[in-house]
């Protein structure tokens, strides 16, 4: 592995981070997460008030949901896209409110495999019929994940070796719209984790059976996209650090390529489980993928997110003090409450990130 500065052994949640040439104002982050609400991958209305509001709430960096690298990678219709060069446009002013309220903007870029063509959750969630917009999805062999999905194609040796540049061409667009960090979903059972968990990836070809074979997906990708993302920017993967089922993907192998990635110049690996297999067991409960994060930062040598049920400030801030992880990402709780990070702040009785539109309403001025 090559030498990298020794990683801090502590931070607290309203201390900067600087990553390359960017720098998060706090070490909160807004976790990826679809909407479900763009047309032929346009963000709109929604996504502007949205992420906006959010990064109002005085977040450090705003990871926008997944959005697919190609049409049959969308997990629903309403995904959002940087398959082609439209798609640039709505999401550049996305890109301009959010770092105008004081926030990195970030992207998550994916591809669904063999989890693609869903409704929306709210829908049921279950395959769209081919007779109404459905497509048939892409994995590394051809079993559904399960009954309510399409069983999908297996993708071959040449749409394999495409893929990377796939990757890579998302990645110039989302530089294009103005972001400013970008993180490669190889999580949660999408496509390049199915080619990670030996529970899904049955190849007997170059991409299947040996870590190095069901790696090399990943690797490949994160490579060309390594490539074409600014050498300036900051670059995430979020991993799955295990499949939570006998014979899976685990916390070993998770370590191991966690290592590699380092050594392909990512930045950060957000560490999340499971997503891959339907008969997963996952034992949530408050941060317990924490300690996936810890392990990876000890253990790789390189910067992690926690993400999971991580809901209160003193909470969030004692990960970081730990030296467990170097930012948190917050999901639902960010749902719930948009200005979560304002909150934390008079919670820890430190400054908050205010936009000044809002002073009047600050802690201490009534
Ligand atoms: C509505 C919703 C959409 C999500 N979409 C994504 C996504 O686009 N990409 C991703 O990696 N994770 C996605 N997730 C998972 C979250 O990023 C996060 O890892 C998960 O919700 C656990 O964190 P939490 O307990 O703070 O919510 C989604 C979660 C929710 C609730």
């Amino acid at each position: 592995m090559n030498a990298l500065p020794p990683l801090a052994a502590s931070a607290t949640l309203f201390e900067p981070l600087t990553l390359r040439s960017v720098t998060l104002r706090n070490r909160i982050v807004l976790a990826p997460m679809a909407q479900y609400s763009a047309e032929d991958g346009m963000a709109n209305d929604w996504h502007f008030v949205h992420y906006a509001s959010r990064a109002a709430g005085g977040l450090g960096a705003v990871v926008v949901e997944v959005t697919a690298v190609s049409p049959q990678g969308r997990i629903c219709p309403g995904e959002l896209g940087l398959w082609q060069d439209g798609q640039i446009a709505p999401l550049a002013r996305l890109t301009a409110l959010i770092a105008a309220q004081g926030a990195v903007p970030g992207i998550q870029i994916g591809h669904a495999g063999r989890k693609a063509c869903t409704a929306q959750p709210w829908e049921g969630g279950a395959a769209v019929p081919l007779d109404r917009g459905g497509w048939i999805p892409l994995g590394p062999g051809t079993e559904p994940f399960g009954p309510a999905y399409h069983a999908p194609r297996a993708l071959t040796h040449a749409e394999l070796e495409a893929l990377p540049g796939v990757f890579a061409a998302a990645a110039r667009r989302a530089h294009r719209a103005g972001f400013r960090l970008l993180e490669l979903h190889a999580a949660h059972g999408y496509l390049i984790h199915q080619f990670l968990s030996p529970l899904v990836n049955r190849r007997t070809d170059g991409h299947g059976g040996a870590f190095e074979n069901r790696t090399r997906l990943a690797l490949e990708v994160t490579r060309a996209v390594r490539a074409a993302w600014p050498a300036e920017l900051p670059l995430w993967v979020r991993l799955s650090v295990t499949d939570w089922a006998a014979g899976g993907w685990d916390v070993e192998e998770a370590v191991r390529l966690a290592g590699l990635l380092r050594d392909e110049g990512v930045d950060l690996v957000d560490s999340s489980s499971g997503g891959v297999v339907a008969h997963q067991r996952v034992p949530a409960a408050p941060g317990f993928q924490v300690p996936f994060a810890g392990r990876i930062r000890r253990e790789a040598g390189v910067r992690t997110g926690a993400v999971g049920l991580i809901t209160e400030p003193a909470q969030a801030d004692a990960i970081l003090r730990a030296g467990q992880a170097d930012v948190v990402l917050l999901g639902r709780v960010m749902l719930r409450d948009p200005y979560w990070p304002l909150h934390a702040a008079q919670v820890l009785g430190v400054e908050g990130p205010w936009p000044v539109q809002y002073l009047r309403g600050a802690p201490g001025t009534v």
